[in-house]
């Protein structure tokens, strides 16, 4: 067991890493809400990997989440997260409180046109400039040499790439494939908010995906492909059905099959929205 550092300040944290860069150290920083699963203890892995130091954040972002999404039942498990990094020799956890991130007077985000547009920001109108605005602030106090995110927040990555990108913000951002069950279901806190008869239907998400993708390999139309998609997710009783799409894998417009494309898709079961999203290729 590693002595996992733990600190709720930007100017701790920011201690703490001047100590490691003094050293020569390099920094892998990993962003997380909390409630540790395997897919976030992979990227963690691969973290170490890559930096001779790994920070972890745990942050639920309250501006990520709309007024009428699940920010007040979004799962908070501090304790035995702390148990997991700690096992896994993680170097420090990152937790501040809402106010450390947004004291009184907090009045600038981070929007990042073109890519947050669709999709899932469609649906969840104020969530990405949540995200950008709190990664870029995360990525601005630890001034990490790699971040990691998971690819199963497919737009966030491409929302994360494009504003670091666009703010010369100098750090390699590191995507990973998604983690999966072994039926299939792709990992995620709110995978714990399912009935047993609501986790026995996700599943159908990724197989509906797979499905889509074979679909588009054999030739069929995309529209006609993503509608049959839509329709198998709606039969297997998933609503609504937010959207299953094929996009271009890394501008998230319109597909051109000449270019690498990703399938994704979002889903309602009961009160749990799941979204998934494989590559076609
Ligand atoms: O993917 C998540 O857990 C969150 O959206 C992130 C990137 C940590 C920002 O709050």
């Amino acid at each position: 067991m590693s002595a996992l550092e733990i600190v709720r300040t930007i100017p701790a944290l920011r201690a703490a890493i001047a100590g490691w860069r003094q050293n020569g150290q390099t920094i892998a920083l990993v962003p997380t809400m909390g409630a540790l699963h395997d897919a976030h203890m992979a990227l963690m892995q691969d973290a170490r990997k890559r930096a001779d130091r790994v920070v972890a954040t745990i942050f639920v972002n309250p501006t990520q989440f709309a007024a009428d999404e699940d920010l007040d039942t979004y799962p908070r498990r501090e304790a035995a997260d702390i148990e997991k990094l700690r096992a896994d020799g993680i170097d420090l956890l990152f937790a501040p409180n809402a106010d450390e991130i947004y004291p009184a007077g907090f009045a600038t985000t981070v929007t990042v046109a073109g890519v947050s547009e669709g999709l899932c920001g469609d649906h969840r109108p104020v969530h990405f400039t949540g995200v950008a605005t709190i990664v870029t602030k995360l990525l601005l106090q630890a001034l990490p040499d790699t971040a990691l995110f998971g690819e199963k927040d497919y737009q966030q990555l491409q929302v994360i790439r494009a504003l670091t990108r666009d703010l010369d913000i100098p750090v390699d951002i590191v995507g990973l494939p998604t983690v999966r069950e072994p039926d299939g279901l792709a990992m995620s806190s709110r995978n714990l908010h399912m009935s047993d008869h609501e986790r026995a239907l996700a599943p159908q998400m990724y197989r509906t995906l797979n499905a889509v993708a074979e679909r588009i390999r054999a030739g069929e139309d995309i529209a006609q492909a993503c509608a049959a998609g839509r329709a198998a997710l709606t039969a297997a009783g998933f609503s609504p059905v937010e959207y299953l799409e094929l996009r271009d894998a890394q501008s998230l417009a319109a597909a051109d099959p000449a270019h690498p494309c990703r399938i994704l898709a979002a889903a309602w079961l009961g009160k749990t929205r799941l979204i998934d999203n494989i590559p076609l290729s």
